[in-house]
């Protein structure tokens, strides 16, 4: 395999920006006067997560979940490793789980099982990136960032090999390092 590289970007870093923002603004008046909690999916949406936080301008409270599927590979092993739970009491409380990208779906149907079973007063979804794809599982997105294509991106949170999660932009990975999902 030859050594990853960025083919092009995708969404570039200001558009992320502007998208976070209008997201933001929706999540404050949607659950404006609820006790709002936003889990972030570990390792990939630390950095959607830390943004949209900061959108949000009303009071809320942040945890995270520990979710794995992918390890090292380019598409998804459909086996979903839960490595951490929230440590939060999640009851009566309307949690908001906040997602880098929905892409087979598996992920955050296990995510909202887990989730649901600690009687939270409502569960959605935020999901950053939606990829255009036949699905494993459908889940309802709440608040969809960007639709994308069937490719294999990263950036933004999101790795190939644990490598370019810092990148400030989405980008698709070249095809000689990463096949599509
Ligand atoms: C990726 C991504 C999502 C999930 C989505 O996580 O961050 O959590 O896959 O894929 P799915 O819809 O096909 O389930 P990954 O398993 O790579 O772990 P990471 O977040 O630690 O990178």
């Amino acid at each position: 395999m030859n050594s990853p590289a960025i083919e092009r970007i995708l969404i570039p870093e200001s558009e992320i920006r502007r998208r976070v923002a209008e997201i933001g603004r929706l999540v404050s008046e949607d659950y404006r006067g609820r006790d709002l909690v936003l889990v972030g999916a570990l390792k990939g949406a630390f950095v959607f997560l830390a943004d949209l936080a900061r959108a949000v301008a009303i009071p809320h409270e942040v945890d995270f979940v520990r979710a794995s599927s992918y390890g090292n590979a380019s598409s998804s092993s459909g086996t979903v490793r839960v490595a951490c739970d929230v440590s939060l009491d999640l009851k009566d409380k309307h949690v908001l789980l906040v997602e880098d990208i929905y892409d087979t779906g598996c992920t955050m149907a296990t995510l909202l099982e887990r989730l649901a079973a600690k009687g939270p007063a409502s569960l959605e979804i935020c999901a950053l990136l939606v990829k255009n794809r036949p699905r494993e599982a459908e889940v309802a997105i709440r608040y969809a960032g960007f639709q994308i294509e069937n490719v294999f991106v990263v950036g933004y949170g999101l790795d190939f090999a644990e490598r370019f999660r810092h990148l400030p932009y989405v980008a698709v990975v070249s095809r000689n390092s990463a096949r599509t999902a």
